[in-house]
Parts: structure tokens; sequence; C-alpha cells
């Protein structure tokens, strides 16, 4: 499969990387061909990895992974050409964190509205998948905790775009709890605050979420 991932930054290394180990090929996009971490990564990885602009790793990609600071995540779509992403499973790990009034940061968006949302709004025909916005980048691929497998809480309107995200989360090492359509944003980018304020209250950011049932 062919994934485009937008994002240079550690959550497009960590899931490229992902995907990469499983034998896909990866792109990672950043506004500008030639971006310094971009081609770094593609230096260590070698193999089934390049490296382009937003708009050559959407088009590139048969899943794309939206991994952009949550703040520029419209701007980075605009860039990367919506009609690129059409029909396509899209991976929204974005948080929209604001952190001009100081720690702990605020969600830029809220109330009646999320980044998921406006992700979801700004891609017509792409099926969005809220998804590892709720944990640290060092623990997105094959987690290892002493509790197991944790829980990645996901959303999103199409189902059967859930059902692949779903698979991908179990070959990445994860279990799925699916919390409904994409409004659902609305608590999962809030619920990426909970585990900022743990990993702060702690001074460690080994954490991640699994629900318990019986
Ligand atoms: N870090 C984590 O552990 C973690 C965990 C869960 C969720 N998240 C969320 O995942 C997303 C990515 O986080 P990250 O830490 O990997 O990287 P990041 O530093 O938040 O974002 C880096 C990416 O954002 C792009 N970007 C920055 N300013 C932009 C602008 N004005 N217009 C368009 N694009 C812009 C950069 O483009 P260039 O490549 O061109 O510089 C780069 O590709 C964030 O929304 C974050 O909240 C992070």
């Amino acid at each position: 499969m062919k994934v485009g991932v937008l994002g240079t930054g550690d959550v497009g290394k960590a899931l490229g990387g992902g995907f990469l180990a499983l034998g896909h090929e990866v792109k990672m996009g950043s506004r500008e061909a030639g971006n310094p971490k971009a081609q770094a990564w593609v230096k260590e990885l070698g193999g089934r990895v390049s490296a382009g602009t937003f708009a050559e790793a959407a088009a590139f990609g048969e899943v794309i992974v939206v991994a952009t600071l949550g703040v520029a995540t419209l701007q980075a779509l605009t860039l990367a050409g919506p009609d690129n992403f059409k029909g396509k499973l899209v991976v929204d790990t974005t948080n929209p964190l604001d952190f001009s009034k100081g720690f702990p940061p605020r969600l830029s968006i809220s109330g009646e509205d999320s980044g998921g949302e406006q992700v979801q709004r700004a891609l017509p025909g792409a099926r969005v998948v809220k998804a590892f916005n709720t944990v640290g980048s060092p623990h997105m691929f094959r987690p290892q905790f002493p509790g197991g497998p944790p829980d990645m809480f996901i959303c999103g309107d199409d189902a059967a775009a859930k059902a692949k995200m779903t698979e991908i989360l179990g070959l990445f090492g994860w279990g799925t709890v699916d919390v409904g359509g994409i409004a659902s944003s609305r608590y999962l980018e809030g619920m990426c605050l909970v585990w900022v304020l743990h990993g702060a209250s702690t001074n460690a950011w080994n954490h991640a979420f699994k629900l318990l049932r019986k």
C-alpha cells in the first residue's frame, strides 16, 4: 500500500516508520520540497521511503496521515490540494493546541466544533478518521506496556474507513475503541489534554489509555 504522510515532526516519523516496517511505501510531505528533516529521514530509513511536498505526498497516498501542527492543519491541507484526498482513508492525528496563554495548552477550536470536523469539512469526499491523537509518538507503533496493548480511541463518519483503521491499529499493536462520528473529535481532542496533564503532573510520558470491560 502507498501511504502519504503529511508532516515532518515526531508523529510523521513514528507513523511513517510504522507503515514502512509493515512493508508499505511511504512518502513524507512538507510545505516545501527539499525539507531538511524529511531528507534526513529518507536518508536514515532508505528503501521504500521518499519525500516531497504536501501535495505530492497526498497524491501518492492511498492512505493519508495528517500529522501537522494542529493550528496550521487547514493551511497544510490547502497546500496539499483537497482533490488529492477524495475517497481515501485520511488519518487525522492532530490536536489544535494553543500554547499562547502558557501551560497547560487550550484547544484553539472547542464547543460545537473540533479540529477533526474542520479536517473533514476541508476534505469533502475524504473518509477522515481521528486516531493516534491521544498518545505520545514514541508509543504509536507496537507499544509495550505491562498491562498489555493499550486502546486507541477513534471516530469518523465512514464505517468502512473505521474498519480499515481498526485493522491498521491492530497491526500497529493497538486495540480500538470507536466513539462515533467525526463530531466526537471534540472529546478526543479534549482527551489529549488529559494525556498531557497526566504527563506534566508526573513528569513522565510513558502512559496510554486502555478501556477496561467486563
Ligand atoms: N508529538 C506527539 O507526540 C503527538 C502525539 C499525538 C498527537 N500529536 C499531534 O500530531 C500533530 C503533529 O505533531 P508533531 O509533534 O509530529 O509535529 P508538529 O511540530 O506539531 O508539526 C509539524 C508539521 O507541521 C507543519 N507546519 C507547521 N507550521 C505550518 C504552517 N504554518 N502551515 C502548514 N504546515 C505547517 C510542518 O511543515 P514543514 O514540514 O514544512 O515544516 C510539519 O510538517 C500535531 O497536531 C500534534 O498536536 C502529536
